[in-house]
């Protein structure tokens, strides 16, 4: 018996940040976009709680119980009583596809998919509201990887809106030389915002609209990451990406979440095969990818036994 769920990466097309709070976490409103790029993650038992990984980058994840997989996994047998180290030890595998330490919510799509793999395979039937309290507790971007589509993330990016999308984005994403950390780049948003009064972050009606509409040209306009001038501050070679995406003709360019992915609009599909190979060509990037959004979040998609 085995369970596979599928689950999309992210692009945040706005990330308003406001100032840190007395947690250390910082009030967001977060438009959240799914893009046709996944992980999937298979539960079988097993005799102890494990962890594997294969694809790109996948010697970089830790297959210990630190692995936003493995205590997804945790979380919902303990809640449900159950004992992963007895009758619920699950072999989690993570088939990668999503960038690794990229500012995609990779890490968050594992997390959703053990959970939903988990609760299939225990047959705990934990309701939404259950599965989204659990995502929430695992991270801010988890919650977002299991509804997909289009989401205004507001608090730490855990309270979610779902928004209407009209249309298909056509998207590039340049997958940069390394990685960035998450808390890191908010650390550098703090220094930089030393001294300056951070406004109350706010979604911007002009970015809904286009989403709601699908309406590329529009969105395009209205792309925005307050977390970019960290992300480039720490990771200054992402400026020539943006300049390369641009000069390929890209409609638009930005940091992915806290990066050092960067994400391009195109106009359609065909474009955006040309600006893929054009910013390959331009040195400026170590690979890239195309995929459309939005996209489902995560979907049980095979069962075995
Ligand atoms: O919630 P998550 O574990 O993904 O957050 C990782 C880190 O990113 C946090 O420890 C914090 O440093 C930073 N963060 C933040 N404000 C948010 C979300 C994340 O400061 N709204």
């Amino acid at each position: 018996m085995s369970v596979t769920v599928r689950v999309p990466a992210k692009v945040n097309v706005q990330l308003a940040v406001g100032g840190a709070r007395p947690d250390g976490f910082h009030d967001l409103a977060n438009v959240f976009l799914a893009v046709g790029l996944y992980d999937e993650v298979t539960a079988t038992p097993a005799d102890e709680l494990r962890v594997t990984c294969a694809g790109p980058g996948a010697g970089q994840v830790p297959l210990d119980r630190t692995n936003l997989a493995a205590r997804a996994a945790l979380a919902l047998a303990e809640r449900h009583g159950l004992d992963v180290d007895a009758d619920a030890a699950v072999h989690l595998h993570i088939d990668k596809d999503i960038p690794v330490a990229g500012g995609m919510a990779g890490g968050s799509a594992d997390a959703a998919g053990a959970l939903l793999a988990c609760d299939a395979l225990w047959g705990t039937r934990a309701s939404r509201d259950e599965l989204l309290e659990i995502c929430a507790e695992l991270g801010s971007d988890v919650p977002f990887s299991l509804v997909g589509g289009a989401a205004l993330g507001t608090g730490r990016g855990e309270r979610l809106r779902p928004l209407d999308v009209g249309g298909t984005f056509h998207w590039v994403f340049a997958v940069a030389d390394g990685g960035l950390s998450t808390p890191a780049v908010y650390r550098e948003f703090d220094r930089l915002g030393e001294g300056i009064v951070i406004p109350e972050p706010a979604a911007s009606e002009d970015l809904l609209a286009a989403l709601a509409k699908g309406d590329t040209d529009a969105l395009a306009a209205t792309l925005a990451n307050d977390l970019q001038p960290a992300a480039l501050s720490l990771f200054p070679s992402l400026t020539d990406t943006l300049a390369a995406g641009r000069a390929a003709g890209a409609l638009a360019g930005l940091v992915s979440g806290s990066g050092p992915t960067t994400a391009f609009l195109a106009r359609d599909a065909e474009s955006a095969q040309a600006v893929a190979a054009a910013l390959l060509a331009s040195g400026t990037c170590r690979a890239t990818r195309v995929a459309d959004s939005p996209a489902p979040g995560a979907t049980v998609i095979r069962r075995t036994g």
